[in-house]
């Protein structure tokens, strides 16, 4: 089955962005890492990244198709976008949230997140180790 696998903005800079909160790993090796994993949990994965919000919303839109369902990193748009939680809610399938860092040890504006409304599980803090987490718990979701 096929997973899509979404990240939100600047998580394209990943490895060079603030490595001391998102660790040394590139997201091209997290995508690598994914790849190798899903083929291990009969998975197939396509992995995608956007800064722009509408095009996140496509990217969902586009799954609603073709994904049994959905891993999302949607970044700094987890705190601020409804368009994103409306998308997320036109899909049929399980959708697992990631975040890299520790959400609920930071800034007090990344305690809330909007997609945790739709998402069947969120994953946080436990660094890039969390989209293998993810894949793992979406392989019992999709039995
Ligand atoms: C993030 C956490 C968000 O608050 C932040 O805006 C990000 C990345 C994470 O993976 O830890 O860009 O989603």
């Amino acid at each position: 089955r096929m997973i899509h696998i979404l990240n939100g903005p600047n998580l394209n800079l990943l490895g060079k962005r603030e490595p001391e909160i998102y660790g040394a790993d590139t997201l091209e090796d997290v995508a690598q890492r994914c790849a190798v994993l899903g083929r291990e949990l009969a998975l197939e994965t396509a992995f995608y990244q956007s800064n722009h919000e509408g095009e996140i919303v496509e990217m969902i839109h586009r799954a609603r198709a073709a994904a049994a369902g959905i891993i999302i990193n949607p970044a700094a748009y987890t705190h601020t976008s409804v368009a994103i939680l409306d998308a997320l809610n036109t899909f049929e399938g399980p959708v697992l949230e990631v975040h890299i860092s520790n959400v609920h040890r930071r800034e007090s504006f990344r305690h809330h997140s909007y997609v945790s409304l739709r998402a069947e599980g969120v994953i946080a803090g436990c660094g890039v180790q969390g989209y293998d987490l993810a894949l793992r718990r979406m392989a019992v979701l999709l039995g």
